[in-house]
């Protein structure tokens, strides 16, 4: 085997989903099973150079992983012709100027959604880093679940019929960080700062729904700040500028109604922390994280509205398990690793700055809509 190594600069790394997930579950994981495997002879080594803000913090990273290169000097970084990909998981509204930085370079992008924290902006990064001819890519890990692979497939197999609905419920309590810490960073909670659950999971739901189930024709929603206090790292009380709660309608090419809850102030109810279910004229799933039961036409129950009688069916149990046959890896390093062969092998790739503009386009007409009271339709974009 010949090994070729591809040197990355990963900028972000010190933050929850940089280290966590890009970091350890994605590169530090193709290290561990000795690289990645092109089919041809060779082995794709990744080589992560850190960067960030704080020394300490990437030193302690580096030491701890055994890693030789970090930087704070993202310059001098994006200056080393050896460096082939710039990864951004920095606060989002970070990215935006250090992306266009890293395209002047000439490096290949691949980074966090949302790209940008507005549209415009978005869009800008899709244009030049396709007239720069990088290879661009934004992470759109929701699709690697293996609850919602299990789901595609049920799309693909043409289970459902005609579907007629999606209805998603996302959330968990967030602590407010007085009397127990928050589990989430408080920039989240400042709309000054690029937080908000609009921005955060709408570009999510945009893909989800474009890619299972036909693009987002029109977009109706009504956000919350249901928490208007909140305390951050240091203890300190702040005030919480941003949406945590928002409730949307997505109408869908085809015709499929899509509803989803997203809410950091709602107290978990369900198996999984986000669950979707579908409904169709032959079949209905719910499909979570990790799981998804089906219930199809064959074996509908045929409840009759009675309040005055308790039920007599465990509707719940009348579902059944889609197993899984099949190996889900990690889903940021399933991305990783198409977006790498895409990279080297120049491998077919459909998630790109563009695709993740549309996420951002999403986010902005749903604050909008929000905001005043419509619906609106979201156009399709173009560079
Ligand atoms: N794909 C997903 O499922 C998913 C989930 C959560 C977050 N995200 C995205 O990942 C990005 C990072 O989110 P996170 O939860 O890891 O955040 P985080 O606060 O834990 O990390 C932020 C990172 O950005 C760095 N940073 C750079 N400039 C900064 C500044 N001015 N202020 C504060 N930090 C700064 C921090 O040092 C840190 O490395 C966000 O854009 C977010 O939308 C994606």
């Amino acid at each position: 085997m010949t090994r070729k190594t591809v040197r990355i600069a990963m900028n972000g790394v010190t933050g929850r989903m940089g280290y966590r997930q890009h970091l350890v579950r994605s590169i530090l994981s193709l290290r561990e099973q000795g690289g990645l495997d092109l089919g041809d002879g060779t082995v794709l080594w990744p080589e992560p150079v850190l960067v960030g803000r704080r020394e300490h913090a990437l030193r302690a990273i580096a030491e701890q992983h055994g890693l030789e290169h970090w930087s704070t000097d993202l310059d001098a970084v994006l200056a080393d012709p050896s460096i082939e990909i710039y990864f951004d998981s920095q606060v989002t509204s970070a990215r935006e100027e250090a992306v266009k930085q890293a395209i002047a370079a000439g490096k290949h992008i691949y980074c966090e959604k949302p790209t940008s924290t507005s549209v415009a902006g978005a869009v800008e990064l899709a244009r030049l880093a396709t007239e720069a001819g990088v290879k661009h890519g934004v992470v759109q890990d929701k699709l690697f679940l293996p609850g919602l692979q299990k789901l595609r497939r049920l799309v693909e197999g043409g289970f459902f019929g005609q579907i007629l609905s999606v209805r998603g419920e996302f959330g968990y309590w967030v602590f407010e960080g007085d009397w127990q810490s928050a589990q989430r960073p408080s920039w989240n909670y400042r709309a000054e700062d690029g937080g908000g659950i609009v921005a955060d999971m709408f570009p999510h739901w945009d893909y989800v729904l474009h890619e299972l189930f036909g693009r987002v024709r029109s977009v109706q929603a009504l956000t919350a700040t249901h928490i208007p206090q909140r305390w951050d790292e240091q203890g300190k009380p702040y005030d919480a500028t941003a949406d945590d709660a928002a409730y949307g309608i997505f109408e869908l090419e085809g015709g499929a109604v899509a509803q989803i809850n997203s809410s950091w102030a709602v107290r978990v109810n369900r198996d999984e922390l986000v669950e979707f279910q579908v409904d169709g004229t032959h079949g209905s799933a719910v499909a979570g994280l990790r799981k998804c039961r089906v219930q199809h036409r064959s074996a509908t129950p045929k409840p009759v509205w009675n309040p005055d009688l308790p039920a007599t069916e465990t509707f719940r149990d009348q579902w059944q398990e889609v197993p899984d046959n099949a190996d889900f890896d990690n889903g940021f390093k399933a991305q990783w690793e198409l977006f790498l062969r895409h990279v080297v092998l120049d491998e077919p790739w459909q998630w790109d700055l563009l695709a993740g503009a549309r996420g951002v386009q999403l986010a902005e007409l749903g604050l909008k809509s929000s905001a005043e009271g419509r619906r609106f339709d979201v156009p399709e974009l173009s560079l």
